[in-house]
């Protein structure tokens, strides 16, 4: 009896997880129109550790084809892709790009991005001290320069 039980709900478990592969998400990469354009170290950081959500040149890894991890991933890129997007860096005013500059700086330094759970997948993703240094040497006098202007 308990048997039979547990093999229905594996059953319905198992039927569920084919059925939602139906519910597709689209994982697209639209094209890049510009790039980041500040120095090679912050680019390199940058490029390591948010382009997949903060770019159009997101690498979709195998798992993201898969529901309901498509649905996360796709939201995340979506939403981070709204906030800040490298691959539309040239379409900001100086203004505005020092503004998202000041931006990742507090991101960082706050420890909010990357994303926590990202790093779990993604530990190459995660930031050293020295990176933050980096980070944190380059934003702070870039910004500081726009808002003299
Ligand atoms: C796994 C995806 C992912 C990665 C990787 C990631 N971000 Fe984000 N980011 C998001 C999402 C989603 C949002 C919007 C929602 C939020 O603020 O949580 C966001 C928002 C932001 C914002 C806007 C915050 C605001 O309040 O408007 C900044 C700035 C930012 N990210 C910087 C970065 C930087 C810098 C990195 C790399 C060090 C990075 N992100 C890596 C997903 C990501």
């Amino acid at each position: 009896m308990k048997a039979r039980v547990i093999n229905i709900i594996l059953t319905i478990i198992i039927i569920s997880i084919i059925i939602i592969q139906f519910i597709q998400v689209e994982l697209k990469n639209p094209p890049a129109m510009s790039d980041f354009a500040g120095p090679e170290n912050i680019k390199a950081i940058l490029q390591r550790s948010c382009y997949n959500c903060h770019s159009n040149l997101t690498h979709w890894p195998w798992y993201s084809q898969i529901a309901p991890i498509s649905w996360i991933i796709s939201h995340d890129v979506q939403q981070g892709r709204e906030h800040l997007n490298f691959s539309n860096w040239d379409s900001l005013t100086p203004k505005e790009q020092a503004h998202q500059i000041e931006e990742i700086w507090e991101e960082i330094e706050k420890g909010s991005m990357p994303l926590p759970k990202y790093l779990f997948l993604h530990r190459a993703a995660e930031l050293s001290a020295a990176d933050k240094e980096a980070v944190k040497n380059w934003a702070i006098p870039t910004v500081e320069e726009e808002s003299f202007h």
